[in-house]
Protein backbone atom coordinates (compact mmCIF):
# COMPACT_ATOMS: atom_id res chain seq x y z
CA UNK A 1 0.00 0.00 0.00
CA UNK A 2 1.58 3.35 -0.88
CA UNK A 3 1.84 5.88 1.99
CA UNK A 4 -0.27 8.59 2.40
CA UNK A 5 0.95 12.17 2.07
CA UNK A 6 -0.80 15.73 2.88
CA UNK A 7 0.13 19.48 2.77
CA UNK A 8 -1.78 22.01 2.43
CA UNK A 9 -1.35 25.44 1.07
CA UNK A 10 -2.56 28.67 2.35
CA UNK A 11 -4.31 31.38 -0.13
CA UNK A 12 -2.58 34.39 0.61
CA UNK A 13 -3.65 36.43 -2.98
CA UNK A 14 -0.04 36.29 -3.71
CA UNK A 15 1.05 35.06 -6.62
CA UNK A 16 3.57 31.73 -6.26
CA UNK A 17 7.33 32.49 -6.92
CA UNK A 18 9.99 30.29 -7.71
CA UNK A 19 11.10 29.55 -4.18
CA UNK A 20 7.48 28.90 -3.73
CA UNK A 21 7.90 26.17 -6.42
CA UNK A 22 11.27 24.45 -6.01
CA UNK A 23 10.74 24.83 -2.28
CA UNK A 24 7.70 23.15 -2.13
CA UNK A 25 5.30 22.98 -4.98
CA UNK A 26 7.38 20.80 -7.14
CA UNK A 27 7.81 18.24 -4.39
CA UNK A 28 4.29 17.96 -4.74
CA UNK A 29 4.53 17.05 -8.12
CA UNK A 30 6.98 14.43 -7.37
CA UNK A 31 5.29 12.83 -4.21
CA UNK A 32 2.68 11.65 -6.90
CA UNK A 33 4.35 9.65 -8.36
CA UNK A 34 5.57 7.38 -5.59
CA UNK A 35 2.87 7.85 -2.91
CA UNK A 36 -0.81 8.83 -2.59
CA UNK A 37 -1.04 12.60 -2.74
CA UNK A 38 -3.88 14.86 -0.78
CA UNK A 39 -3.05 18.76 -1.11
CA UNK A 40 -5.60 20.88 -0.18
CA UNK A 41 -6.33 24.87 -0.45
CA UNK A 42 -6.56 25.63 3.54
CA UNK A 43 -9.31 28.68 3.16
CA UNK A 44 -9.98 27.91 7.07
CA UNK A 45 -6.87 28.55 8.19
CA UNK A 46 -6.42 31.49 5.39
CA UNK A 47 -9.80 33.08 7.65
CA UNK A 48 -7.51 33.54 10.66
CA UNK A 49 -6.20 36.58 8.69
CA UNK A 50 -8.71 37.63 5.47
CA UNK A 51 -12.15 38.82 6.32
CA UNK A 52 -12.96 39.42 2.92
CA UNK A 53 -15.47 36.57 1.48
CA UNK A 54 -15.34 37.72 -1.98
CA UNK A 55 -11.22 38.17 -1.83
CA UNK A 56 -10.87 34.52 -0.22
CA UNK A 57 -13.12 32.92 -2.65
CA UNK A 58 -10.91 34.30 -5.11
CA UNK A 59 -7.59 33.39 -3.73
CA UNK A 60 -8.32 29.90 -3.42
CA UNK A 61 -9.26 29.38 -6.75
CA UNK A 62 -5.98 31.08 -7.77
CA UNK A 63 -3.74 29.23 -5.57
CA UNK A 64 -5.31 26.15 -7.14
CA UNK A 65 -4.82 26.77 -10.39
CA UNK A 66 -1.45 27.37 -9.92
CA UNK A 67 -1.08 24.32 -8.31
CA UNK A 68 -2.22 22.48 -11.81
CA UNK A 69 -0.42 24.20 -13.54
CA UNK A 70 2.95 22.91 -12.04
CA UNK A 71 1.97 19.82 -12.91
CA UNK A 72 -0.68 18.30 -10.07
CA UNK A 73 -2.70 15.58 -12.02
CA UNK A 74 -5.91 15.29 -10.37
CA UNK A 75 -5.89 11.57 -11.20
CA UNK A 76 -3.08 11.35 -9.01
CA UNK A 77 -3.45 13.74 -6.22
CA UNK A 78 -6.61 14.27 -4.91
CA UNK A 79 -6.95 17.93 -4.45
CA UNK A 80 -9.55 20.33 -2.53
CA UNK A 81 -10.61 22.88 -0.56
CA UNK A 82 -10.27 22.22 2.91
CA UNK A 83 -13.73 23.74 3.50
CA UNK A 84 -15.29 21.28 1.56
CA UNK A 85 -14.33 18.73 4.20
CA UNK A 86 -16.47 20.36 7.41
CA UNK A 87 -15.17 17.56 9.60
CA UNK A 88 -11.47 18.45 9.74
CA UNK A 89 -13.63 21.78 12.00
CA UNK A 90 -15.35 18.51 13.68
CA UNK A 91 -12.24 17.42 14.78
CA UNK A 92 -10.46 20.28 15.87
CA UNK A 93 -12.53 21.06 18.58
CA UNK A 94 -12.28 17.39 19.64
CA UNK A 95 -8.80 17.80 19.71
CA UNK A 96 -8.61 21.12 20.95
CA UNK A 97 -10.01 18.92 24.27
CA UNK A 98 -6.86 17.38 24.40
CA UNK A 99 -4.41 20.08 23.82
CA UNK A 100 -2.57 21.62 26.88
CA UNK A 101 -3.09 25.33 26.59
CA UNK A 102 0.63 25.91 26.92
CA UNK A 103 1.70 23.83 24.00
CA UNK A 104 -0.07 26.36 21.81
CA UNK A 105 1.09 29.36 23.95
CA UNK A 106 4.95 28.29 22.50
CA UNK A 107 3.80 28.37 19.03
CA UNK A 108 5.99 30.52 17.00
CA UNK A 109 2.97 31.97 14.74
CA UNK A 110 0.94 32.59 17.77
CA UNK A 111 4.26 34.67 19.84
CA UNK A 112 5.20 35.98 16.81
CA UNK A 113 1.86 37.42 15.91
CA UNK A 114 1.86 39.01 19.77
CA UNK A 115 5.05 40.40 19.81
CA UNK A 116 4.37 42.45 16.74
CA UNK A 117 0.80 43.61 18.57
CA UNK A 118 -0.98 42.01 15.64
CA UNK A 119 -4.90 41.37 16.90
CA UNK A 120 -4.69 37.67 18.01
CA UNK A 121 -8.22 36.13 17.65
CA UNK A 122 -8.76 32.59 19.02
CA UNK A 123 -8.62 31.19 15.57
CA UNK A 124 -5.53 31.71 15.13
CA UNK A 125 -4.24 30.87 18.69
CA UNK A 126 -5.88 27.18 18.00
CA UNK A 127 -4.22 27.48 14.26
CA UNK A 128 -1.76 24.38 14.92
CA UNK A 129 -5.02 22.63 16.65
CA UNK A 130 -6.65 22.65 12.96
CA UNK A 131 -3.49 21.58 11.27
CA UNK A 132 -3.49 19.02 13.56
CA UNK A 133 -6.97 17.67 12.30
CA UNK A 134 -6.37 18.60 8.59
CA UNK A 135 -3.10 16.21 9.14
CA UNK A 136 -4.92 13.59 11.17
CA UNK A 137 -8.23 12.98 10.23
CA UNK A 138 -6.94 11.71 6.70
CA UNK A 139 -4.09 9.48 8.48
CA UNK A 140 -1.37 10.94 6.88
CA UNK A 141 2.12 9.72 7.09
CA UNK A 142 4.08 12.33 5.77
CA UNK A 143 3.94 15.91 5.63
CA UNK A 144 6.22 18.01 3.37
CA UNK A 145 6.25 21.08 4.83
CA UNK A 146 9.04 24.02 4.79
CA UNK A 147 11.16 24.59 7.77
CA UNK A 148 8.80 27.33 9.16
CA UNK A 149 6.13 24.98 9.48
CA UNK A 150 7.89 22.12 11.75
CA UNK A 151 6.69 23.24 14.79
CA UNK A 152 3.24 22.57 13.92
CA UNK A 153 4.07 19.29 12.92
CA UNK A 154 5.84 18.36 16.60
CA UNK A 155 2.68 20.04 17.81
CA UNK A 156 0.36 17.83 15.63
CA UNK A 157 3.00 14.64 16.66
CA UNK A 158 2.21 15.79 20.49
CA UNK A 159 -1.53 16.07 20.02
CA UNK A 160 -1.92 12.64 18.31
CA UNK A 161 0.14 10.65 20.68
CA UNK A 162 -1.99 12.05 23.47
CA UNK A 163 -5.16 11.33 21.74
CA UNK A 164 -4.02 8.08 21.17
CA UNK A 165 -3.12 7.61 24.93
CA UNK A 166 -6.21 8.86 26.54
CA UNK A 167 -8.36 7.33 23.87
CA UNK A 168 -7.05 4.38 22.11
CA UNK A 169 -5.24 4.51 19.06
CA UNK A 170 -7.14 6.01 16.67
CA UNK A 171 -4.64 8.25 14.89
CA UNK A 172 -1.02 7.58 12.81
CA UNK A 173 1.30 9.82 14.42
CA UNK A 174 2.88 11.72 11.34
CA UNK A 175 6.59 12.83 9.99
CA UNK A 176 7.26 16.04 8.84
CA UNK A 177 9.08 16.03 5.38
CA UNK A 178 11.54 18.74 4.92
CA UNK A 179 13.13 18.71 1.82
CA UNK A 180 16.88 19.52 2.90
CA UNK A 181 17.96 18.75 -1.13
CA UNK A 182 16.39 22.16 -2.63
CA UNK A 183 17.06 24.01 0.49
CA UNK A 184 17.11 27.53 0.44
CA UNK A 185 16.17 29.13 -2.99
CA UNK A 186 18.00 32.61 -3.42
CA UNK A 187 16.11 35.56 -4.18
CA UNK A 188 17.35 38.74 -6.61
CA UNK A 189 19.67 40.48 -3.15
CA UNK A 190 20.98 36.98 -2.43
CA UNK A 191 19.13 37.23 0.22
CA UNK A 192 16.27 33.84 0.65
CA UNK A 193 13.59 34.65 -1.84
CA UNK A 194 10.48 35.77 -0.06
CA UNK A 195 7.69 37.87 -1.15
CA UNK A 196 8.35 39.64 2.52
CA UNK A 197 11.76 40.69 0.66
CA UNK A 198 10.44 42.09 -2.16
CA UNK A 199 12.97 39.62 -4.14
CA UNK A 200 11.17 37.38 -5.87
CA UNK A 201 10.78 36.07 -9.34
CA UNK A 202 6.83 35.05 -9.68
CA UNK A 203 6.55 31.85 -12.16
CA UNK A 204 3.82 33.46 -14.06
CA UNK A 205 4.54 37.40 -14.16
CA UNK A 206 5.09 38.65 -17.75
CA UNK A 207 8.31 37.32 -19.69
CA UNK A 208 9.56 41.29 -20.19
CA UNK A 209 9.06 42.11 -16.29
CA UNK A 210 11.14 38.48 -15.44
CA UNK A 211 13.84 39.61 -18.15
CA UNK A 212 14.01 42.70 -16.13
CA UNK A 213 14.66 41.30 -13.06
CA UNK A 214 17.09 38.59 -14.07
CA UNK A 215 19.54 41.75 -15.04
CA UNK A 216 18.66 43.06 -11.40
CA UNK A 217 20.55 39.88 -9.84
CA UNK A 218 22.88 41.46 -7.49
CA UNK A 219 26.85 40.22 -8.25
CA UNK A 220 30.40 41.81 -7.29
CA UNK A 221 31.56 44.25 -9.48
CA UNK A 222 34.22 42.16 -11.04
CA UNK A 223 35.29 43.34 -14.53
CA UNK A 224 34.52 41.14 -17.82
CA UNK A 225 37.73 39.11 -18.75
CA UNK A 226 38.82 38.34 -15.08
CA UNK A 227 37.86 34.63 -13.44
CA UNK A 228 34.40 34.40 -11.13
CA UNK A 229 33.57 32.55 -8.31
CA UNK A 230 30.33 30.37 -8.76
CA UNK A 231 30.42 29.56 -5.36
CA UNK A 232 29.50 32.93 -4.35
CA UNK A 233 27.21 33.83 -7.20
CA UNK A 234 23.37 34.42 -6.88
CA UNK A 235 23.68 34.43 -10.76
CA UNK A 236 24.98 31.01 -10.99
CA UNK A 237 22.87 29.71 -7.95
CA UNK A 238 19.74 30.33 -10.65
CA UNK A 239 21.37 28.40 -13.43
CA UNK A 240 21.80 25.35 -11.09
CA UNK A 241 18.22 25.29 -10.95
CA UNK A 242 17.16 26.28 -14.65
CA UNK A 243 20.59 25.11 -16.42
CA UNK A 244 21.79 21.72 -14.66
CA UNK A 245 22.90 20.79 -18.23
CA UNK A 246 25.09 23.78 -18.72
CA UNK A 247 26.63 23.81 -15.57
CA UNK A 248 29.70 22.58 -15.57
CA UNK A 249 30.38 24.43 -18.73
CA UNK A 250 29.02 27.91 -16.99
CA UNK A 251 31.24 26.81 -13.90
CA UNK A 252 34.63 26.86 -16.28
CA UNK A 253 34.03 30.08 -18.01
CA UNK A 254 33.48 31.70 -14.65
CA UNK A 255 36.88 29.98 -13.50
CA UNK A 256 38.96 31.03 -16.71
CA UNK A 257 37.16 34.42 -16.68
CA UNK A 258 35.86 33.57 -20.19
CA UNK A 259 32.36 34.93 -19.19
CA UNK A 260 30.91 38.41 -17.55
CA UNK A 261 27.79 38.57 -15.65
CA UNK A 262 25.94 40.12 -18.61
CA UNK A 263 26.43 36.84 -20.52
CA UNK A 264 25.65 34.82 -17.89
CA UNK A 265 22.30 36.61 -16.94
CA UNK A 266 21.05 36.53 -20.71
CA UNK A 267 21.68 32.53 -20.93
CA UNK A 268 19.55 32.20 -17.34
CA UNK A 269 17.29 34.34 -18.35
CA UNK A 270 16.68 31.61 -21.74
CA UNK A 271 16.79 28.93 -19.91
CA UNK A 272 14.48 30.21 -17.04
CA UNK A 273 11.55 31.19 -20.06
CA UNK A 274 12.82 27.30 -21.71
CA UNK A 275 12.39 25.20 -18.06
CA UNK A 276 8.97 27.60 -17.04
CA UNK A 277 7.00 27.84 -20.17
CA UNK A 278 5.00 24.54 -20.65
CA UNK A 279 3.89 25.82 -17.00
CA UNK A 280 3.17 29.35 -17.99
CA UNK A 281 0.94 28.48 -21.21
CA UNK A 282 -0.48 25.36 -18.66
CA UNK A 283 -1.31 28.69 -16.67
CA UNK A 284 -3.40 30.81 -19.28
CA UNK A 285 -5.18 28.15 -20.47
CA UNK A 286 -6.42 27.12 -17.32
CA UNK A 287 -7.24 30.34 -15.97
CA UNK A 288 -9.98 30.56 -18.68
CA UNK A 289 -11.36 27.67 -17.47
CA UNK A 290 -12.45 28.45 -13.84
CA UNK A 291 -15.00 26.00 -13.93
CA UNK A 292 -13.08 23.04 -14.37
CA UNK A 293 -10.71 23.77 -11.22
CA UNK A 294 -14.21 24.22 -9.41
CA UNK A 295 -14.61 20.82 -10.72
CA UNK A 296 -11.57 19.43 -9.76
CA UNK A 297 -11.45 20.82 -6.07
CA UNK A 298 -15.69 19.82 -5.85
CA UNK A 299 -14.42 16.30 -6.86
CA UNK A 300 -11.14 16.04 -5.02
CA UNK A 301 -13.52 17.05 -1.73
CA UNK A 302 -16.17 14.14 -2.17
CA UNK A 303 -12.91 12.09 -2.34
CA UNK A 304 -11.05 13.50 0.51
CA UNK A 305 -14.71 13.91 2.49
CA UNK A 306 -14.96 10.04 2.58
CA UNK A 307 -11.73 9.44 4.56
CA UNK A 308 -12.66 12.19 6.38
CA UNK A 309 -15.98 10.66 7.54
CA UNK A 310 -14.66 7.24 8.80
CA UNK A 311 -11.91 8.65 10.82
CA UNK A 312 -14.71 10.47 12.77
CA UNK A 313 -16.82 7.78 13.09
CA UNK A 314 -14.30 6.18 14.92
CA UNK A 315 -13.39 9.66 16.69
CA UNK A 316 -17.09 9.96 18.03
CA UNK A 317 -16.70 6.19 19.05
CA UNK A 318 -13.38 6.59 20.93
CA UNK A 319 -14.33 9.53 22.92
CA UNK A 320 -18.32 8.76 23.51
CA UNK A 321 -19.94 11.65 21.50
CA UNK A 322 -22.92 10.83 19.45
CA UNK A 323 -24.85 7.37 19.96
CA UNK A 324 -23.59 4.13 19.59
CA UNK A 325 -23.27 2.66 15.90
P1 LIG B 1 7.24 33.63 1.55
O1 LIG B 1 8.53 33.50 2.32
O2 LIG B 1 7.46 34.25 0.22
O3 LIG B 1 6.14 34.31 2.35
P2 LIG B 1 5.66 31.25 2.04
O4 LIG B 1 5.91 31.36 3.51
O5 LIG B 1 4.29 31.55 1.54
O6 LIG B 1 6.74 32.14 1.26
O7 LIG B 1 6.11 29.80 1.57
C1 LIG B 1 5.28 28.78 1.08
C2 LIG B 1 6.13 27.52 0.88
O8 LIG B 1 7.25 27.77 0.00
C3 LIG B 1 6.76 26.97 2.16
O9 LIG B 1 6.74 25.56 2.10
C4 LIG B 1 8.18 27.49 2.13
O10 LIG B 1 9.07 26.68 2.83
C5 LIG B 1 8.49 27.48 0.64
N1 LIG B 1 9.45 28.56 0.33
C6 LIG B 1 9.20 29.89 0.35
N2 LIG B 1 10.31 30.60 0.04
C7 LIG B 1 11.30 29.69 -0.17
C8 LIG B 1 12.69 29.78 -0.51
N3 LIG B 1 13.26 30.97 -0.72
N4 LIG B 1 13.39 28.64 -0.64
C9 LIG B 1 12.81 27.44 -0.44
N5 LIG B 1 11.52 27.28 -0.12
C10 LIG B 1 10.76 28.38 0.02
N1 LIG C 1 0.08 26.19 8.04
C1 LIG C 1 0.52 25.88 6.70
C2 LIG C 1 1.21 27.13 6.11
O1 LIG C 1 1.01 28.22 6.59
C3 LIG C 1 -0.64 25.47 5.83
C4 LIG C 1 -1.32 24.25 6.34
C5 LIG C 1 -2.54 24.17 6.92
C6 LIG C 1 -0.79 22.93 6.32
N2 LIG C 1 -2.84 22.90 7.25
C7 LIG C 1 -1.78 22.09 6.91
C8 LIG C 1 0.42 22.37 5.85
C9 LIG C 1 -1.58 20.71 7.05
C10 LIG C 1 0.61 21.00 6.02
C11 LIG C 1 -0.40 20.18 6.61
O2 LIG C 1 1.94 26.99 5.15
Amino acid sequence: MRKRVLSGVKPSGEQAHIGNYFGAMRQFVELQETHENFIFVADYHALTTIHDGEALRQYTLEIATEHLAVGLDPEKTVLFRQSDVPEVAELAWVLGCVTPHGLLERAHAFKDARAKGLEVNAGLFNYPVLMAADILIYKSHLVPVGQDQKQHIEITRDIAEKFNRTFGKVFIVPQALISEETGVILGLDGRKMSKSYGNTIMLFEPEESIYKKVMRIVTDSTPLGHPLNPDKCTVFAFHRLFNPEGLEELRQRYLEGSIGYAEAKKWLFEKMMEKLRPLRERWAELRRQPEYVEQVLREGGEKARAVARETMREVRQAVGVGGLR
